[in-house]
C-alpha cells in the first residue's frame, strides 16, 4: 500500500508533468525589430531631405509604431472595411447611426488586461461643416460592472448593504459608461487607438475605467481608423479636424449613441465623459455641446443620462505648445474646414515635402519629433506663420473653454506639464469661471506632476469623483462656482517616476509566454 502522503507527491507530479507537457514551447527571443519592416525610400529621403540619422531614426519610430497595431491596423483587419451605404448617396445619412458591430472582438492581438472584453463598431459622425462621415470607436467592457447606489426612488437601487451588493443581484445590470476621448495619438487611418494594442492610453486611463467597473466608450475620432468615406470621387478622404474640441465632442457623442443602438440594456444610459490633452479638450467639449441650445437638441436622447466631466491636462489653446510641432499636425485637417488654407501659408518648400512624407507615412507624436523638432527644424515654418488669418480663425473655432458649459466639471492639471502648460489651464480656468459664475467647476492642480502622470498621480481622486456623480452626489463646488484644490504628493515629489519608461510589449504567442508574470 501507497503512504497516503506519497500518493499526493505522485498526483502532483503527474499534474505537473501533464501541465509542463501541455505548455513547454521553445521560446524566442524578443525582436526588436518588432513586427514591421518599414523602411523609407529613397526617393521619400531625398524629397524630405533627411540625413541618413534621420532617415534610420525615422525608420525604427515607424517600425515600432505599427507594431502596436493589432491585425495590422485598419488598412489590413476587415472591421474596417466600409460597409456599402444603402441609399448610395450621403445626402440622407444621419450622424450617430450604426453601420457596423463587431460584439467580440478576438482579443489575442491586443494586450489588454485580463477579463476585460472588447467590442468595436462603424458608426456615422460629422465634421465641423456639417458633412456626415463614418467612424469607429470601441467599447472596453468590465468583467463585473460598477455598482453605483442610485439615489432613492431610482428601480435600479438593489442593495444597501455593501458588502452584499455583487452577490444579491440575479443579473448584473448594464455598465456605467465613461464616454473616453484620448490624447494625440496621431491624424490618419493608423493611428486609431481601437487598432491599438493597449488601446493607446491603457493603463493611465481605459483601462483603469475597465477595471474600476465602468464600460469605456471611446470614438477613434474622425479621420482616424476610417479615413475614407463613400464614393469614387477626389473627396472622400476624411481629414482629422485636429483640436476641434467641440467636433470631436460630437464624434464621442454620436459614438455613444451608435454603441446604445449596438448593445441597449449592457450600457447604463448614465455616463460621465473624461478626456486627457486634446482629449481633455474633447471633453471639455462634450460639456459646451450639452449645455448649447444646438447640442442639446441635437443630442436629446444622451442628455438625461449625462452625469458631469472630467477634463484632465485639456487642450484649451490650440496654437500653443511647441509651435513646429503645432503646425503640421493642424495643417492635416485645416483645408477641410478652410479649403482657401494653403502648406504655403506656414511652411516654407523644406517644411511642406516634410509635411507631405509625414501624411505619406501616416506619421504619430514621435515620427513628428524626427521630422520636425531636428536640427534644420527652424527653416521649416514661414516668419510670421502664427499671425497669419488662419491660425486666429481656426482658434476661434477650436478652442475649448471660455463658454457655457454643464457641470459638474473636474479639471486635472499638472504644474509641470510640457504639452499643456499649467498657466494655460490656469488661465482658460479663471477666464470660465469669471464669464459663468454660477457653472460647478472644480481645478485639481497637482504639483509637480507632468502630463500624462497626472492621471496616474489622481487617480482615486477622478475615480471617486465619477463614482460621485452616478451616485448624484453634491459636487464639492456645492451647485454653482469654481473650487480650486491643490494636490501635493506624500513623499517629496522628486521620488517618484516622473514619466513612464516601458509600454505594454505583446507576448501574444507561445514562443513569447515566458514573459507574461505567472504564465498563460
Ligand atoms: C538639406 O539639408 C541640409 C542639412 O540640413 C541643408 O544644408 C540643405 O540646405 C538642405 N537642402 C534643401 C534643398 O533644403
Ligand atoms: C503583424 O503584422 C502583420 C503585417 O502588418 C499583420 O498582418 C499581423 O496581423 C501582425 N501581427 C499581429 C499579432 O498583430
Ligand atoms: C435612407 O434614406 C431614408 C429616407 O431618407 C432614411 O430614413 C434612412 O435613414 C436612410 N438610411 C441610411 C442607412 O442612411
Ligand atoms: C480627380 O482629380 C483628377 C485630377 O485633378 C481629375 O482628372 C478627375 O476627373 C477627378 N475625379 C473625380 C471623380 O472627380
Ligand atoms: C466651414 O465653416 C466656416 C465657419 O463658418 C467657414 O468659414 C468655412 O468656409 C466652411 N467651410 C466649408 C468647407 O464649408
Ligand atoms: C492662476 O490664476 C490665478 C487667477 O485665478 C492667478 O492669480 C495666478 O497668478 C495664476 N497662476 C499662474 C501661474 O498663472
Ligand atoms: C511644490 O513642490 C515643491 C517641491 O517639492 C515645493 O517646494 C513647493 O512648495 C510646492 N508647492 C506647493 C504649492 O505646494
Amino acid at each position: 500500500m501507497i503512504h497516503p502522503s506519497k500518493a499526493i507527491v505522485a498526483i502532483c507530479f503527474a499534474g505537473l508533468a501533464s501541465l509542463t507537457s501541455a505548455q513547454t514551447t521553445p521560446t524566442a527571443e524578443q525582436s526588436t525589430g518588432f513586427n514591421s519592416t518599414f523602411a523609407l525610400t529613397p526617393a521619400q529621403i531625398a524629397a524630405a531631405n533627411l540625413s541618413a540619422a534621420e532617415a534610420a531614426s525615422l525608420n525604427n519610430v515607424v517600425r515600432f509604431d505599427r507594431s502596436q497595431l493589432a491585425n495590422g491596423g485598419p488598412y489590413e483587419d476587415d472591421f474596417y472595411t466600409l460597409p456599402p451605404l444603402s441609399n448610395k448617396t450621403t445626402g440622407s445619412l444621419q450622424p450617430g447611426t450604426l453601420l457596423n458591430t463587431q460584439a467580440f472582438t478576438d482579443l489575442s492581438a491586443f494586450t489588454i488586461p485580463p477579463n476585460t472584453a472588447l467590442s468595436r463598431i462603424l458608426y456615422t459622425t460629422r465634421t465641423y461643416n456639417g458633412t456626415v462621415v463614418p467612424a469607429s470607436a470601441f467599447i472596453l467592457w468590465p468583467f463585473t460592472p460598477r455598482h453605483v447606489t442610485a439615489p432613492a426612488g431610482n428601480q435600479r437601487a438593489q442593495s444597501n448593504d455593501d458588502r452584499q451588493r455583487y452577490f444579491t443581484a440575479a443579473k448584473p445590470a448594464g455598465a456605467p459608461v465613461v464616454l473616453w476621448s484620448y490624447g494625440t495619438s496621431g491624424f490618419f487611418g493608423t493611428a486609431a487607438p481601437s487598432c491599438h494594442r493597449a488601446l493607446w492610453y491603457g493603463d493611465a486611463a481605459p483601462f483603469a475605467l475597465a477595471l474600476a467597473g465602468y464600460a469605456v466608450v471611446a470614438s477613434d475620432y474622425a479621420g482616424l481608423g476610417i479615413s475614407e468615406a463613400w464614393g469614387n470621387s477626389n473627396n472622400t478622404k476624411i481629414q482629422h479636424q485636429y483640436l476641434m474640441s467641440r467636433v470631436s465632442a460630437r464624434d464621442g457623442l454620436y459614438a455613444l449613441r451608435a454603441a446604445r443602438a449596438a448593445f441597449g440594456e449592457k450600457l447604463d444610459e448614465r455616463f460621465v465623459a473624461m478626456g486627457h490633452s486634446q482629449g481633455g479638450g474633447v471633453a471639455w467639449g462634450v460639456a459646451e455641446v450639452l449645455q448649447e441650445p444646438e447640442g442639446k437638441a441635437e443630442f436629446g436622447d444622451l442628455a438625461p443620462g449625462y452625469r458631469g466631466t472630467v477634463a484632465g491636462s485639456p487642450t484649451t489653446q490650440v496654437f500653443t505648445g511647441w509651435p513646429s510641432l503645432i503646425a503640421p499636425f493642424v495643417s492635416s485637417g485645416i483645408g477641410s474646414v478652410f479649403p482657401s488654407f494653403k502648406l504655403a501659408d506656414w511652411f516654407t518648400p523644406a517644411g511642406a515635402a516634410r509635411v507631405a512624407l509625414f501624411r505619406e507615412i501616416e506619421g504619430g507624436i514621435s515620427a513628428a519629433l524626427q521630422l520636425f523638432l531636428g536640427d534644420g527644424s527652424a527653416q521649416l515654418l514661414k516668419e510670421g506663420w502664427d499671425e497669419t488669418w488662419h491660425v486666429e480663425a481656426y482658434s476661434k473655432l477650436a478652442n475649448a473653454g471660455r463658454r457655457p458649459f454643464r457641470g459638474p466639471m473636474l479639471v486635472l492639471q499638472g504644474t509641470e506639464d510640457v504639452y499643456v502648460p499649467y498657466s494655460i489651464t490656469n488661465a482658460t480656468v479663471a477666464a470660465t469661471c469669471a464669464a459663468h459664475p454660477n457653472s460647478e467647476l472644480e481645478f485639481l492642480v497637482v504639483n509637480g506632476t507632468g502630463h500624462v502622470p497626472t492621471l496616474d498621480a489622481t487617480r482615486q481622486i477622478w475615480l471617486d469623483w465619477i463614482q460621485d456623480r452616478f451616485e448624484e452626489k453634491p459636487a464639492a463646488a456645492g451647485g454653482k462656482g469654481c473650487k480650486r484644490t491643490e494636490l501635493s504628493s506624500l513623499l517629496p515629489v522628486g521620488q517618484y517616476l516622473k514619466v513612464g519608461n516601458a509600454f505594454a510589449q505583446w507576448a501574444g504567442t507561445p514562443e513569447y509566454s515566458y514573459q507574461v508574470p505567472l504564465g498563460p
